[in-house]
């Protein structure tokens, strides 16, 4: 039998998937569907300052897919790589309403799962507050979100426009909070890592690595950004390399446990980020599009696979992709045993590869492409862009 379970700050998670401060974590009821899906914890959606207060007011609509219903089998499979373009900033709720839901979920949702309260402040007194405010919860654990995207574009000394103050802010609330806390880092500064070490050096007991992006879509019809005109989130499943470099250097650098999740779409990007060294990995987009009840499957085929590779818990799997993550410099520039190779046999002489190759060392012959040895590079383009996988790499 695997164990699925994770720790951080004396908090026990039954299984490491998360669902992450958004949409289906607006209220208690939400909350409860999320744990009864399937998933270890929720973090409820964040509760923001009073002088970010305007985005408790959602715009409307406020979501844009990319690259998603284009997708050729949509409905019936769904595309691995788009984007969700979001503008809901924070809860809807002012703070006794907040507190009051988080009870209620706790109350909803008993030892079933972990309940984490999202606060996000704009200044010294406003964490203060809110931290007084969510000690007095039953809360189980606690995120300071410093990383809204749209904190600076609302005029709010917050979020990703706030890394300056992060040290004091989480100083000051590593202070007051008598419940664990996670600090959520913004991917938006020159270096996430150093933010992370700085909040780990401030008291925290972990880091949630990281927020989305923000950025716009223009329609190039009417010359506007969609659907709402202003920058808005920007994530989904096309962000977890980025999300994965994060969390790798942050495991290299740091002694607190690590959530993740950027772009998460199934569970092999849970092993993927437990292989980084996360502990916990969060989803927002994949759950907003595929429902509560994926996590449950996440965690049936996490579990599945790792009885088949012999992994007994996730701490036998944490990490062990950091050895094999070498440094630029260390990659290997011209290894004699590989060559590129075209399987003649299943090549249609689509041409394809042809296009590709900028070392024109392919010819499409009446038997197929055929590759010159002489003028190849090994790049690997032709095996990445065969259809039918006749180019491939072969090692020697
Ligand atoms: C519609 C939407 C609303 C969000 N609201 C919040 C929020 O209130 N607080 C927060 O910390 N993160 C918020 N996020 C970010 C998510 O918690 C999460 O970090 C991010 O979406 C993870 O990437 P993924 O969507 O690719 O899984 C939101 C994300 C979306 C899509
Ligand atoms: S590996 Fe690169 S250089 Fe060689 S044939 Fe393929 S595309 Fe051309
Ligand atoms: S892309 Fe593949 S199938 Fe098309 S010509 Fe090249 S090797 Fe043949």
């Amino acid at each position: 039998m695997v164990d699925l379970t994770a720790e951080i700050g004396g908090v026990k998670f039954k299984n490491p998937i998360v669902v992450a401060s958004a949409t289906p974590t607006m209220d208690a009821i939400r909350m409860k569907h999320g744990i009864d899906g399937g998933a270890g914890a929720v973090i409820a959606k964040s509760l923001f300052g009073e002088a970010g207060r305007l985005g408790r007011k959602f715009p409307r609509p406020r979501f844009k897919l990319i690259d998603y219903r284009e997708y050729p089998d949509y409905p019936k499979s769904l595309p691995h790589a788009f984007t969700l373009r979001s503008l809901e900033e924070c809860s809807a709720f002012d703070y006794p309403t907040y507190m009051d839901d988080i009870n209620r979920t706790k109350d909803l949702i008993k030892d079933d799962g972990v309940v984490i309260a999202s606060l996000s402040g704009s200044s010294l007194d406003e964490w203060s507050e809110m931290c007084q405010l969510v000690n007095k919860t039953n809360a189980d654990f606690v995120e300071l979100n410093n990383s809204c995207p749209f904190a600076a574009d609302m005029g709010v000394k917050m979020g990703a426009g706030a890394v300056d103050v992060t040290y004091e802010a989480v100083k000051t609330c590593a202070g007051i909070l008598k419940k664990p806390f996670s600090v959520k880092i913004t991917p938006q500064a020159n270096d996430p890592v150093a933010i992370a070490k700085q909040v780990e050096a401030a008291g925290a007991y972990a880091v949630n690595m990281s927020a989305r992006f923000s950025g716009i879509v223009i329609d190039i019809e009417t010359a506007r950004p969609v659907p709402f005109g202003a920058m808005g989130g920007y994530g989904g499943p096309y962000l977890i390399g980025y999300g994965l470099k994060l969390v790798s250097q942050a495991a290299r650098e740091l002694k607190i446990p690590i959530i993740s999740g950027l772009g998460v779409w199934d569970w092999r990007d849970i092993v993927a980020y437990t292989m980084c060294g996360a502990t916990l990995v969060q989803s927002a987009a994949a759950i907003m599009l595929q429902g509560y009840k994926v996590t449950g499957k996440w965690a049936e085929s996490l579990a599945a696979w790792m009885e088949g590779k012999g992994y007994k818990s996730l701490d036998d799997m944490r990490g062990i992709a950091l050895p094999n993550i070498v440094k630029t410099a260390d990659v290997p520039r011209k290894p004699e045993n590989i060559k590129a190779t075209i399987d003649t046999t299943k090549c249609t002489r689509c041409g394809i590869c042809l296009r590709s190759c900028f070392y024109d060392a392919i010819t499409l012959t009446k038997v197929g492409a055929v590759i010159n040895p002489d003028a190849c590079d090994v790049c690997g383009m032709c095996a990445e862009v065969c259809p039918e996988h006749a180019a491939q790499l072969q090692y020697v």
